[in-house]
């Protein structure tokens, strides 16, 4: 039999997961990381080597469970977590731990690249504003603030790439990931060696860059030895999380939009051409199809919001059980309203220095009403990031929800009603893992291209429709919504 495996780095832990040749999925393992380190508030650490170890117990898991053997497997797409920095010496060895996707401590530095460069300069480069969580500010940070780190550098690579590296001796990476790094021309689809040389940051430090579904390296002998693949295994370049996850969405032409909620949350549109948004408060990053693009709006803390709930408030209390107690308080929490910013923000603001808040709070809000407002308050930013997406003339028909978020009956009633749209869910929930595997597929001949292995493989299981009373009621919540962040904004440059 033939299969194909997409491994996806994420935040918690990494996925194997095993496909064959209709896209019916054999089996899937995820090997937990160990927790982000946040030495101080808003910087997210984590160790690559972590990323590896659990990987390898990945692999090795779903090559158990499955009694698939390494040699039956026909080509592998990898998938991760966006944005972070892997730096590595001359002889490939992590000389730091990763500062990660949501690590936003690189203020200065964005205003640096801003001054240097100039922002229109950025946006005319890259084709986005530069962020903090981006991956060319972590590195400036590293220099300005670890010089000695900084000087041993001689490879940047992202999450998933380490990985690639691991696997293959490789140092590669794709477009989609290379999109977020803030050093990439995402009209042109290459490095931009122009904004590279304007921040001095040495070209030589960029891995090769392939569309996709090309194949970037092949398994080597001390991978295989350590995972049970075979040596010689093509690996292609994947995408990062959220191309990848809406490769396994079937986002692959306009019309359709999904909404993935993770430990972020995102609304990511295809597009056949590179719009922007001109106050970049969405990305606009190459797809992991080729010759196309995408647009993502993005809420730092969606899921995150509900685990720091539980965890700090609630520990050990299973997630159904409290959107269960969600459910028995109304619409609207009775006036309580939260921020999801626990990690700054993204969409719409732009802004590392956010801080989450509830607002509206009295003494007759139950518990109830308060898990309920952290639902409302993820799905409110997500429709922020969805009423930008529409403006940038996408035509959103409806929205296919994916990610530990569509999980819940409830949460997905509330994103339809929020939404005022259709919410969708697939038959396979697998995101990430799962496109990363359809990629694999299409680079080593399985499909004709991307969109043809989605037609294949992907069809829809699920439908919610909004509830238009309760619709109307969350489009008025939301307007209330919208006017906090504004009125917030100067206490948290006090904070
Ligand atoms: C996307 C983003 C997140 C991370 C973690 O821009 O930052 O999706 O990749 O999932």
């Amino acid at each position: 039999m033939a299969y194909w495996l997409g491994i996806d780095i994420g935040t918690g832990g990494s996925r194997a997961l095993l496909i064959d040749g209709k896209g019916h999925i054999v089996g899937a393992v995820t090997a937990p990381h160990d927790e982000m380190k946040m030495e101080r508030p808003l910087w997210a650490e984590q160790d690559p080597d972590n990323w590896w170890v659990a990987a390898q117990q990945a692999i090795k898991g779903v090559l158990q469970l499955t009694g698939v053997s390494g040699a039956e497997i026909k080509g592998i797409g990898l998938s991760g977590q966006m944005h972070g920095l892997v730096l590595l010496d001359k002889d490939g060895k992590v000389i730091r731990p990763s500062l990660i996707w949501c690590d936003q401590r690189s203020q200065a530095q964005v205003d640096w690249i801003n001054m240097k460069a100039t922002a229109e300069a950025v946006l005319r480069c890259t084709a986005n504003p530069v962020l903090t969580g981006f991956t060319l500010p972590k590195l400036l940070w590293v220099r300005d603030n670890e010089p000695a780190n900084y000087e041993r550098g001689c490879m940047m690579l992202l999450p998933k790439d380490y990985i690639r590296y691991k696997l293959t001796g490789e140092y590669a990476t794709e477009v989609s990931d290379a999109s977020g790094t803030a050093l990439f021309d995402v009209v042109k689809r290459r490095w931009s060696t122009d904004l590279a040389s304007m921040v001095g940051v040495d070209k030589a430090m960029l891995p090769e860059c392939f569309e996709s579904s090309q194949i970037t390296g092949i398994i080597n002998g001390e991978a295989a030895a350590a995972t049970g693949l075979k040596v010689g295994t093509p690996i292609v370049g994947g995408g990062g999380d959220q191309a990848a996850s809406a490769v396994g969405n079937g986002i692959v032409k306009s019309g359709i939009v999904s909404c993935t909620i993770g430990t972020s949350g995102v609304v990511f549109g295809h597009m056949d051409q590179p719009a922007y948004d001109p106050a970049g408060r969405v990305h606009t990053f190459c797809h992991a199809v080729p010759g196309k693009w995408h647009v993502m709006g993005v809420t730092q803390g969606a899921g995150l919001s509900l685990q720091w709930l539980r965890n700090q408030l609630m520990p050990g209390v299973e997630y159904d059980a409290l959107t269960a107690e969600a459910s028995t308080a109304p619409a609207g929490s009775m006036g309580l309203y939260w921020l999801p910013y626990l990690m700054g923000e993204r969409t719409p603001h732009l802004d590392s220095t956010a801080r989450a808040a509830w607002v509206g709070l009295t003494a007759k809000h139950t518990r109830a009403e308060m898990i309920r407002s952290v639902l409302e308050g993820v799905a409110f930013s997500q429709m922020d990031c969805l009423e930008i997406i529409e403006g940038l003339a996408t035509v959103v028909e409806n929205v296919r929800l994916s990610g530990g978020g569509a999980k819940s009956a409830f949460w997905r009633q509330m994103f339809a009603d929020v939404f005022k749209k259709q919410v969708v869910t697939l038959e396979t929930q697998e995101g990430s893992a799962y496109g990363a595997a359809l990629l694999a597929a299409v680079g080593t001949g399985e499909f004709g291209s991307v969109p043809e292995a989605c037609e294949a493989t992907i069809s829809e299981v699920s439908t919610t429709l909004p509830v238009p009373e309760t619709a109307q009621r969350y489009k008025q919540a939301h307007r209330i919504y919208q006017a906090i962040y504004p009125a917030l904004k100067p206490i948290y440059k006090l904070l």
